[in-house]
C-alpha cells in the first residue's frame, strides 16, 4: 500500500472519504498523532489493530468533534463526568463512561465502558466533523514503539500500512491525553497527562491516580510494554550520575546520548545531548521527539529524571516505561 502525506483542505476531504469507505487514516491532534477509523464500523476498527500490531484486548478511545456526539456513545453521563466534560473538553483528556449499545465490542475490547476524547487541534476537529461519525483512534505508532508527535514520525514507522497521513504540524501538548475513569464511584486517573490530578481535583473535589499493578485490565494498555526506543534507555538519578554513565558508556565504545533540560548545558560540555527545553510544557512537547531522535543518533539513551511535580509526573510515567524502570 502506498502512503500519502497530505495537508490542508485536500487532506481533510480525502481523509473523510477514506473513513466513509471503511479505511483507516492518520490525523494530527494536540497530544500525539492518531490512527483513526469509523467507530461504528467494526471492520474498519479491526484494520487499526492490524496496522499497529495491537493486541485485541486493548481498547481504543473514541474521538468526537462536538459534545452532541457523546449521547450516542454512552449510556449515562454522571453529574461528575459532566463537570469534567464542561471544564476540560475540548482538550487533552479522555473520559471513561459506560458505553452505549451502539459502540461495537471491537472498540472497547469487550469492556462495558468507553473512553471519549474531543481534541482541540483544529485539523482534528475539521477532520472528525468531515467524517460525520465518531472516530476510534489509538496513537499512530506500531504497538510498543514511541508515540508520534510529528507526521514524519508516523511516516517512518507506518509507511505502507496506512493509505493517508494528514499532516498538521508538530503536536503542541506532546504526550497522550490524561485518562480519567468516571464510570466508577471514585474518579480515577488511569493515565496521567497534561491535565493533572491537581486540575481535576479542583473540579471534582477528590481524584486518585491509579498506581496499582495491572493484572486484570483496568486501563488494559497499562499492562503492555510501551514507548520503547529501539536501543537501551535509562533514567538517571541525578545530573552527576547522568554524566558519569555517559562517560562510562563512551569508554565502553558505545554511542550514548543525553536527554535533558537546557539549564544543564554548562555541565554537559561537549557531550552529545538533546535539549528538551526548560519549562514543563516544553518538556512535554519535546520528549517523544527527543526519544525518536535519540534512537536514531545513538545506541544508548540516558535521560534526566524530571521529578514528579505537576505535569512532569506524566512525563516520568512514560519514561519509566520507556526505560523498563532501569535507573543509573
Ligand atoms: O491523546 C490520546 O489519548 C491519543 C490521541 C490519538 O487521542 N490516543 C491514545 O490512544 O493515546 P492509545 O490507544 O494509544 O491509548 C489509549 C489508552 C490505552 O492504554 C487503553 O487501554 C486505554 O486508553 N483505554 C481505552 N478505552 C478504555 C476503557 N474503556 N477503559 C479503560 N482504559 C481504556
Ligand atoms: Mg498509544
Amino acid at each position: 500500500m502506498e502512503t500519502e502525506l497530505l495537508t490542508g483542505k485536500i487532506a481533510i476531504e480525502k481523509g473523510a472519504k477514506l473513513i466513509q469507505q471503511g479505511n483507516i487514516v492518520v490525523f494530527p491532534t494536540e497530544t500525539v498523532y492518531g490512527l483513526g477509523a469509523n467507530a461504528f464500523d467494526s471492520n474498519a476498527v479491526n484494520k487499526i489493530f492490524i496496522a499497529k500490531g495491537r493486541p485485541n484486548d486493548n481498547p481504543l478511545i473514541v474521538h468526537i468533534s462536538s459534545k452532541d456526539q457523546i449521547s450516542d456513545l454512552v449510556s449515562n453521563i454522571s453529574e461528575a463526568a459532566q463537570k469534567v466534560i464542561d471544564e476540560f473538553m475540548p482538550g487533552p483528556i479522555t473520559v471513561i463512561m459506560e458505553k452505549s449499545q451502539k459502540v461495537p465490542n471491537e472498540v472497547t475490547a469487550g469492556l462495558q465502558t468507553v473512553g471519549i476524547r474531543m481534541p482541540v487541534h483544529p485539523v482534528a476537529q475539521e477532520f472528525i466533523k468531515a467524517c460525520n461519525t465518531p472516530i476510534a483512534a489509538p496513537s499512530a505508532n506500531t504497538s510498543t514503539k514511541i508515540s508520534p508527535t510529528k507526521a514524519i514520525h508516523v511516516y517512518e514507522d507506518m509507511k505502507g500500512k496506512v493509505p493517508l497521513i494528514i499532516e498538521g504540524g508538530d503536536c503542541q501538548v506532546g504526550i497522550e491525553s490524561t485518562i480519567i475513569d468516571m464510570s466508577t464511584e471514585h474518579p480515577t486517573i488511569l493515565r496521567p497527562g497534561a491535565i493533572t490530578e491537581e486540575m481535576l481535583a479542583k473540579v471534582l473535589g477528590s481524584v486518585v491516580t491509579f498506581k496499582g499493578k495491572v493484572i486484570v485490565a483496568k486501563a488494559p494498555g497499562m499492562k503492555y510494554k510501551h514507548y520503547a526506543p529501539n536501543c537501551p534507555m535509562v533514567v538517571a538519578d541525578s545530573i552527576e550520575s547522568m554524566i558519569s554513565e555517559y562517560d562510562k558508556k563512551l569508554n565502553d565504545n558505545a554511542k550514548p546520548i543525553l536527554i535533558c533540560k537546557s539549564c544543564h548545558k554548562n555541565l554537559i560540555l561537549d557531550r552529545r545531548y538533546i535539549d528538551v527545553g526548560n519549562t514543563e510544557d516544553e518538556v512535554l512537547r519535546n520528549i517523544y521527539s527527543a526519544l525518536h531522535e535519540g534512537e536514531k543518533l545513538s545506541n544508548y539513551i540516558i535521560c534526566e529524571d524530571f521529578g514528579n511535580e505537576g505535569k512532569y509526573a506524566s512525563v516520568m510515567n512514560r519514561l519509566n516505561k520507556s526505560s523498563g524502570g532501569i535507573r543509573v
